[in-house]
């Protein structure tokens, strides 16, 4: 859940510091000009239920979002009941989301008239009606519809993967790159307002329906669209979650869980030399303030929200909206495009990582609660480098020269700060595998003396038998 905690700092002394804070706030300019879709600010809601209704839009654009990507508009559909399954991960509800819903099943005529309404009502925000249909007459059809009805942009939903995609559209147009080229193309010929292509993430290499995107001249890239999966088995009915009447079906994933793939995929698109200047609308997993600095910072110019929205309501707007201002205003920028993807020139290849770099694990003991999480992970789970106090203390201690700097014991430590990397070499040397390949100087034999865990402490087999806890295990 985001919380006010994960805000930058905010220091208030006096009155006149609070005026100077106001000062540099009013220079913050939150808002996009996205391929041509101007909007007071970069949070969109993403084509799904939260979209559904002019209803909806209309609150949520009082609540401060700067567009919405309407419910896919397309062909007459019957949902199913019930619809959506989720992970949930220990007392997290929701970590990961998952539908088997369809496009719109609600009439065109009722969408396109509330359409209507909505701009009239908010005639700066972005509304972009999100279309799948199949024949090219469809597409010259509903394109005129929408541009009748004041849509300020279109977005291509080649992603859905289930049902529509049974029918030959969403993610099987998206999963076949010279067919998104096509509709592309034609969809391209008949607008006359920005179109937005929607990929799929479902498929091996991004690029590939990007590049066609491109090659058939969509203004803009949204992405990603939701992971075919199954998110678990109902023990009763043996049926995949959702349950419809004893039976199911691979679903959508979508919510934090995919926030990684999308990061991903949004890189992979922003480094290739003939996507990269196709502006990106960055979906997936989004929810706090932090999230959408991260995203903007891969290159994306707008962000596009679900998952979130279902779960705690249009409000996170706010919180979105000050954490991006507090970091703004912080690192010293006036708009996102002063520091959209920014971290994009340090994102490499492996082979190209400093192999001299060395962190190691640093314990807190002020901090440490004695939990011995750290100890098992890294017994059992890394490299033998923490040793748990032989004198009746509780807090274990890091064997430096064993320790590998793998990060696990400070991720599974639950105290903030308690274990931290540190970095151990002076930053002189600099040697990348890269560059060891060129100078013919990479290990090729098992023994080779330069490969990397030669010579590391592991204790031998037999270790494992001798120190079994009598409380426990018994003896052996
Ligand atoms: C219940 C549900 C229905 C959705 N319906 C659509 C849709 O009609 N059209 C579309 O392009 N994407 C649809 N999506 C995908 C979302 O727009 C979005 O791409 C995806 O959920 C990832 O964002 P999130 O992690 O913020 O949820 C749907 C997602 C959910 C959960
Ligand atoms: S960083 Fe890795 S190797 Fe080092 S102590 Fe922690 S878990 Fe062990
Ligand atoms: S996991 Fe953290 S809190 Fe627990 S013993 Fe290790 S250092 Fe201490």
């Amino acid at each position: 859940m985001p919380t006010m905690e994960n805000l930058p700092r905010m220091e208030f002394t006096n009155g006149s510091q609070n005026n100077k804070d106001m000062n540099k706030k009013d220079k913050i300019d939150l808002s996009v000009n996205f391929a041509g879709i101007k909007a007071p600010n970069p949070f969109w809601l993403a084509s799904a239920p939260p979209t559904n209704s002019g209803y909806q839009i209309m609150k949520a654009f009082d609540a401060g979002w700067g567009g919405a990507v309407w419910k896919t508009l397309g062909m007459p559909t019957i949902n199913v009941s019930s619809r959506y399954g989720s992970t949930n991960y220990g007392d997290t509800r929701m970590a990961g989301f998952s539908n088997i819903e369809l496009i719109t099943d609600r009439p065109l005529e009722d969408n396109l008239r509330e359409m209507a309404e909505v701009k009239k009502y908010f005639p700066d925000h972005a509304v972009i009606a999100s279309l799948m249909v199949d024949t090219r007459q469809e597409w010259e059809d509903i394109i005129k519809q929408v541009e009748d009805a004041g849509a300020d942009g279109i977005e291509l939903n080649f992603g859905c993967p289930h049902g529509m995609c049974e029918r030959g559209m969403g993610s099987a147009v998206g999963q076949e790159p010279e067919v998104l080229k096509t509709i592309v193309e034609w969809v391209m010929e008949a607008a006359n307002i920005p179109v937005i292509t929607k990929l799929s993430p479902n498929i091996t290499h991004i690029t590939d329906p990007g590049l066609a995107a491109v090659h058939g001249k969509t203004d803009a890239i949204s992405l990603i669209n939701t992971v075919k999966s199954i998110v678990g088995i109902d023990l009763d009915s043996y049926a995949p979650y959702p349950v419809v009447d004893g039976k199911g079906t691979n679903g959508g994933y979508c919510g934090p869980a995919v926030k990684p793939i999308a990061l991903h995929m949004l890189k992979d698109l922003m480094q290739h030399p003939e996507i990269k200047n196709t502006p990106i609308s960055g979906i997936g997993g989004i929810e706090t303030w932090r999230d959408v600095v991260e995203f903007i910072l891969l290159g994306a110019t707008s962000v596009q929200v679900c998952t979130a929205v279902m779960h705690y309501g249009f409000g996170i707007v706010r919180e979105m909206e000050a954490g991006l201002i507090n970091f703004m205003e912080d690192k010293g920028y006036t708009t996102i495009y002063d520091f959209a993807g920014k971290a994009l020139p340090n994102v490499t290849d492996w082979k190209h990582l400093n192999l001299k770099s060395e962190v190691k694990a640093i314990i807190n003991e002020d901090k440490c609660i004695g939990c011995g999480l750290c100890y098992i992970a890294c017994d059992d789970g890394a490299h033998q480098a923490i040793a748990l106090p032989t004198d009746g203390g509780r807090i274990p201690i890091i064997i430096e020269e064993n320790c590998v700097g793998c990060n696990l014991c400070s991720l599974v430590c639950p105290v903030e700060e308690c274990i931290t990397m540190e970095k151990f070499d002076d930053g002189t040397e600099h040697e990348t595998w890269h560059e060891l390949t060129e100078q013919n100087r990479i290990p090729n034999t098992w023994n080779d003396d330069r490969a990397g865990g030669k010579g590391h402490y592991v204790p031998e087999p037999a270790d494992a038998l001798k120190n079994k806890r009598k409380d426990k295990s018994g003896t052996k």
